[in-house]
């Protein structure tokens, strides 16, 4: 079936070897002037790129601050600091370098600087964001998709609250990818990605009410891509064809084209249970979206078993047979067995985490916005679900 759509991606993406050298010109293109180049910890300086960028702006005639110590799962303290640096230097363009975790805090940092006020409130859903200063992305991990998508996704430290927030007018004006730029990525970190990416087609994929045929043809591709693809990275990490497909999968996994047409925007059910995971324990996003999406696809499972079934043999080329929930419950062996064999948990005491019944309860009242929704698609959750799909989950 065929559902209505809007298709949004006005990110410009230049693609390939040493196209970071391009930032000066292509955010003079985007008329910025003065520039705040936002990073994370160690890799952008390890590697040389920072320098690389700042030669770039500086051959562009354009005028910079930097502003680096993004961490994973980004924290809301890291964002006021870059609000007001940027309001202290007049800074009219935000360059995101790095992965999801600076991309998004530079969305954060755009949405504070266009709107007035306490930047969380949006993130808390009390107020509305009108726009976003324009922001470039310059790529160095494949796995959130932030620099095609709508999403930001902050921590704040006080209640340890991770919150995702969604508005077209923070999409990257551009994003510079180079595959070149992984290479130096830890296995953990490039396996992480991988499965992020298959999950954000997997969430589109399980809808209640049925898929669009040709998306479901481009969401199967790009899934048997990275299957196809990741594992080689494992042995190889500088496997050019490798890293281009998981970067160029990274973004086409979440800038919509897997949910064009669909019944729905997707479940996405494993991603919020993931989001109070990271947001309680500063686990890897990907890490816990493996550790949490078997307990999630068993629970789930026989509200449509075809679907998986037909997961299973589209995406893992499974074998049909006339039993149809043995077939979805070979489908869920079989991711489980991927993400396993990608070195990633597969339940949350591999990821490390031992939650109390308190922690897990706490997560799940989280999850509903403390009682304001449910969560899913494919199936709907409540609060009692949640907490026995995290209690599923532990071994
Ligand atoms: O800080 P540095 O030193 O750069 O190290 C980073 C970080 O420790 C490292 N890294 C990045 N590029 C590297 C590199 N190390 C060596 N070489 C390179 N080329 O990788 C580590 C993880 O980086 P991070 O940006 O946190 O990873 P990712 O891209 O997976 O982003 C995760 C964040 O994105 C959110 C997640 O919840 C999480 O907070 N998400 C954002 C989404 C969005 N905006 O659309 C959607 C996703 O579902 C996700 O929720
Ligand atoms: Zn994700």
């Amino acid at each position: 079936m065929t559902s209505d759509f809007t298709y949004y991606t006005p990110t410009k993406v230049v693609f390939g070897k040493n196209t970071e050298s391009q930032v000066g010109t292509l955010i003079k293109e985007f008329k910025g002037k003065k520039v705040l180049i936002h990073y994370g910890s160690a890799s952008a300086k390890r590697s040389g790129l920072l320098d690389k960028i700042i030669t770039s702006l500086i051959q562009s005639g354009l005028d910079y601050v930097t502003l680096g110590g993004v961490v994973p799962n980004p924290r809301l303290s890291l964002v006021h600091e870059g609000i007001a640096l940027c309001k202290q230097e007049g800074v009219d363009f935000l360059l995101a370098v790095g992965g999801g975790s600076v991309i998004d805090s530079c969305k954060a940092i755009g949405y504070g600087l266009y709107n007035e006020g306490e930047v969380w409130d949006f993130y808390d859903r009390k107020r509305v964001v009108n726009g976003c200063y324009p922001i470039g992305a310059i790529l160095t991990l494949a796995a959130a998709g932030s620099e095609m998508s709508s999403s930001s996704v902050i921590t704040n430290e006080e209640g340890d609250l991770k919150r995702g927030l969604n508005s077209d007018t923070s999409r990257c004006r551009f994003a510079i990818m180079n595959p070149e730029l992984t290479y130096t990525l830890p296995p953990y970190q490039t396996m992480c990605g991988a499965v992020d990416i298959m999950m954000h087609t997997m969430e589109r994929y399980f809808t209640a009410k049925g898929n669009m045929f040709i998306t479901d043809g481009l969401a199967e591709a790009l899934l048997k891509t990275v299957i196809y693809y990741a594992p080689k990275l494992k042995n190889k990490p500088d496997d050019y064809e490798g890293r281009a497909n998981l970067m160029w999968a990274s973004s086409l996994s979440h800038n919509g084209l897997t949910s064009a047409g669909n019944s729905s925007p997707g479940d996405w059910a494993p991603h919020q249970l993931e989001h109070e995971i990271g947001g309680m324990f500063d686990v890897a996003h990907g890490a816990g979206l493996s550790a949490i999406w078997n307990s999630w696809a068993t629970y789930v499972y026989a509200n449509n078993p075809s679907r998986f079934a037909n997961f299973g043999e589209k995406v893992f080329d499974l074998p049909r047979t006339k039993n149809v929930e043995a077939d979805a419950l070979a489908a869920i062996e079989a991711t489980k067995d991927f993400f396993a064999s990608l070195d990633m948990p597969i339940n949350l005491n591999q990821l490390g985490i031992h939650p109390t019944e308190a922690q897990i309860v706490e997560m799940a009242e989280k999850c509903t916005f403390f009682g304001k929704r449910t969560l899913g698609d494919f199936k709907t959750l409540g609060k009692e679900d949640l907490i026995a799909i995290y209690k599923n989950a532990e071994k």
